[in-house]
């Protein structure tokens, strides 16, 4: 690995190789969703608690300062909205010169296996790979389910993280689910994992973090269960004491807990 990759990968995932994503790229397809309709106010004060902020180019220029020194991982991949019926119709959407030009840490597309436009969002990805690489930027893939969230399995996750990785993507940021060591184990490189739509419970979130980590997962790049919650701060430090203080679920939650009654 050449030193910018080298360094942007350690710049992602920390010393421990483990790393808190921040993903607030819902926009893209989603528009302004409910508490990053004024995503500045709902960024700024978690920034603290995260290791970069994974979002899209307009956000990043608009509602970020650049004062801030926190890696950035920009979304590459977009072209749709949630008004389309299949929403894996996704084209590469950011070009490598804009990414260097806004200082990106990572790149992230989406990829939708066993979608209608599998073949689309798959040569996406390679076609993003073979340019990123020129640059020393790491690809980060996403195995999207689009509408159908009951795909979240092993079998159907494993498959999609596995071909992300043989196309050369440097990290796969998939969902936890049964099983999810097997998604891990069949994946040659670093797995994070999404929240996916906001749970009931808090404590239902750090369970899930909790068993990613605990089964190989090198971190999380969560959006709505961190931002959503009425405590996103005390669920950001939470999640960061399992991912990088070893916290176990019962230490993560009475953490919550006790930072929650804090928190405004
Ligand atoms: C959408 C994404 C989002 O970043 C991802 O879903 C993570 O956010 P959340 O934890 O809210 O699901 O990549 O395709």
């Amino acid at each position: 690995m050449d030193w910018g990759m080298k360094n942007r990968m350690g710049r992602i995932f920390k010393e421990d190789g483990h790393s808190v994503m921040l993903a607030l790229d819902h926009g893209y397809f989603l528009g302004p969703v409910s508490r990053l309709e004024d995503p500045q106010k709902t960024i700024e004060p978690l920034i603290p608690y995260v290791d970069s902020l994974m979002l899209t180019r307009g956000i990043l220029r608009n509602c970020i300062n650049a004062k801030y020194n926190i890696p950035v991982i920009l979304r590459a991949s977009g072209g749709n909205s949630i008004l389309d019926e299949d929403l894996s119709r996704e084209a590469i959407t950011l070009s490598l010169q804009e990414a260097v030009r806004l200082n990106a840490c990572a790149v992230a597309l989406s990829i939708y296996v066993g979608a209608p436009h599998q073949h689309q969002t798959l040569v996406n990805l390679a076609s993003l790979i073979n340019e990123a690489e020129n640059y020393g930027i790491p690809v980060l893939a996403v195995t999207a389910v689009g509408k159908e969230l009951e795909k979240r399995d092993a079998k159907y996750l494993s498959l999609a993280c596995r071909i992300a990785a043989e196309l050369g993507a440097r990290a796969v940021k998939t969902y936890y689910c049964e099983d999810f060591h097997k998604i891990v184990e069949s994946c040659p490189v670093p797995v994070v994992i999404a929240g996916g739509p906001k749970m009931k419970s808090e404590l239902d979130v750090l369970e899930i973090a909790y068993n990613a980590i605990a089964r190989g997962a090198k971190g999380v790049d969560m959006g709505r269960n961190i931002w959503q919650s009425r405590w996103p701060k005390a669920m950001a430090s939470a999640i960061r004491s399992i991912v990088h203080e070893k916290a176990s679920y019962k230490k993560a939650s009475e953490l919550f807990e006790s930072l929650k009654d804090k928190e405004k």
